[in-house]
């Protein structure tokens, strides 16, 4: 079976940000790969914006360059073609410089779709927003693209959600979070509403506990100023590994469209227990990364003398409701771990009773592993007979649902996020877009960690660069009389 490709309808993308990493990196190389694909037609138009001031050539240079550096497999002459779409405008927030050009030049020539991404940082996203409205770039019809953090906490995020509606409508905001646009998550839904086999045991009946894991095996590479204000709460788990929960947690909502799956979402991160104070000890543990004599240590990374800021959290989550009550979710995230590994691990309970002899070996619980990267693909642990003579010896082997493999599609090429995510904002399907509401409820249940971590003095427990966190992480699983999975 071949990848389907629907190809869009002509489009104008305004990239607002245009010079910036995530544009060179991301947005850029995810276009690239849609035109190679032929899903975008060759008269689509990306408007590049941003505040130094270049000729259109000179950004289509640029743009060569990021592609050339960020595509795998670069071809220089869909790269040629691809370029030839970009235009470019200088324009300025503060001073509003640059919007009646930016409004001009797609007035001239409009497409029936108008996209507007802001890849810039946070503190632009209202202000930028006013000044197209201002402009008259965002008309009633035109989508825009918001990246996290949209907030830095309650109060700030409801700041931003007002500050937008003024000037555009909730069913054109598209706020990404990239995590939903990564193949194995939606394949969490895939797999969990598109089979029967699950839903009978997707419970607190039949799941002992829920693992989900994000290491990164990088450090803050050149972020330490940003990164030091934000911290891998903010940075990771208000956005990324709440929506992962969501996902995981969720009821079935009653079609795939985005009222349906953003309010069974919303359910979820509003029956999140609430962790403050006196508790948060045990069930919270943050970390920052120490070096070793090979490795760089998160303040030598960040350039800073000292900090309290955590590069690692660890934490045990209740979802307090009907289907999760007592089926605790751990998470944990981290930069500069063993290994970058990203899963979700459904954990099922132990069999009521074995009727194996000691010889036999022990029954290990059944694993759900839906890796998200690298090697994405999904296991299913079993205890089966170990083959051949010797009795009856269990052991536990893996059903092994990797994509391609599975699918006879060695080739295959998975889309980055971005490819799908950008994509959705131009056929218009907010579905894996977060809606203000739940920003607002992922920060309701950050926001009392943030406080009691910033009323204590305690430092974070440092942990080893290239280790797998804290000790005192390790330890909030035993308490339990379970263990976190392997980082590899
Ligand atoms: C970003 C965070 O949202 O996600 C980064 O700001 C983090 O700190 C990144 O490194 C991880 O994304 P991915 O797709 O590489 O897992």
């Amino acid at each position: 079976m071949a990848a389907r490709i629907v190809p869009v309808e002509p489009f104008d993308f305004i990239v607002l940000g245009g010079t910036g990493d995530l544009a060179r990196r991301k947005l850029l190389p995810a276009l690239y790969h849609r035109m190679r694909d032929a899903q975008i037609p060759d008269d689509a138009r990306i408007i590049a914006a941003a505040r130094s001031s270049l000729t259109r050539k000179a950004y289509q240079t640029q743009a060569m360059e990021a592609l050339k550096e960020f595509v795998p497999d670069f071809d220089k002459d869909i790269a040629a073609r691809f370029v030839k779409c970009i235009d470019y405008v200088r324009v300025d927030a503060e001073s509003g410089d640059g919007f009646s050009e930016l409004k001009k030049k797609v007035e001239k020539d409009p497409r029936p779709i108008r996209a507007v991404y802001l890849a810039v940082g946070p503190s632009f996203f209202a202000p930028i927003s006013e000044q197209l409205k201002k402009a008259g770039v965002l008309t009633s019809k035109t989508r825009l693209v918001v990246e996290k953090p949209i907030g830095h906490d309650l109060e700030s995020a409801k700041e931003l959600n007002a500050r937008l509606a003024k000037v555009i409508a909730e069913r054109n905001i598209y706020r990404i979070d990239h995590y939903l646009g990564k193949e194995t998550v939606q394949n969490l839904m895939a797999l969990r509403f598109g089979n029967a086999l699950f839903e009978p045991l997707w419970n607190r009946y039949h799941i002992d506990h829920v693992q989900i894991t994000v290491a990164e095996s990088v450090g803050v590479e050149g972020r330490g100023g940003y990164y030091d204000k934000s911290g891998a709460l903010r940075d990771m788990v208000q956005n990324h590994i709440l929506q992962l929960i969501c996902l995981t947690a969720m009821e079935p909502p009653s079609h795939f469209d985005p009222n349906a799956v953003r309010e069974e979402k919303l359910k979820v991160l509003r029956s999140l227990e609430p962790l403050r104070n006196g508790s948060l000890g045990d069930v919270v543990i943050r970390g920052q990364y120490r070096g070793g004599k090979a490795e760089s240590g998160y303040l030598e990374d960040a350039a800073l003398e000292e900090s309290s800021t955590e590069t690692f959290v660890a934490m045990k989550v209740e979802v307090a409701n009907w289907r999760w009550s007592g089926t605790p979710f751990y998470l944990r995230t981290g930069k500069k771990l063993r290994a970058r590994m990203s899963e979700i691990a459904v954990v099922f309970k132990d069999t009521p009773h074995s009727i194996f002899d000691e010889d036999a070996g022990s029954v290990r619980q059944n694993v759900l592993a839906m890796r998200l990267q690298p090697d994405e693909g999904i296991t299913l642990s079993m205890n089966i007979k170990d083959p051949g003579p010797g009795g009856m010896r269990l052991t536990s082997a893996p059903l092994d649902m990797t994509f391609a493999e599975s699918l006879g599609r060695d080739d295959l090429r998975l889309p980055d996020a971005y490819e799908r995510l950008v994509m959705d904002v131009i056929r218009g399907d907010q579905t894996l877009f977060m809606s203000g509401d739940e920003v607002e409820a992922a920060w309701t249940w950050v926001d009392p960690i943030i406080e009691t971590w910033a009323a204590n003095t305690d430092a974070p427990h440092p942990y080893d660069a290239g280790g797998s966190g804290p000790e005192e992480a390790l330890a909030l699983m035993h308490r339990d009389g379970r263990r976190w999975r392997d980082i590899e």
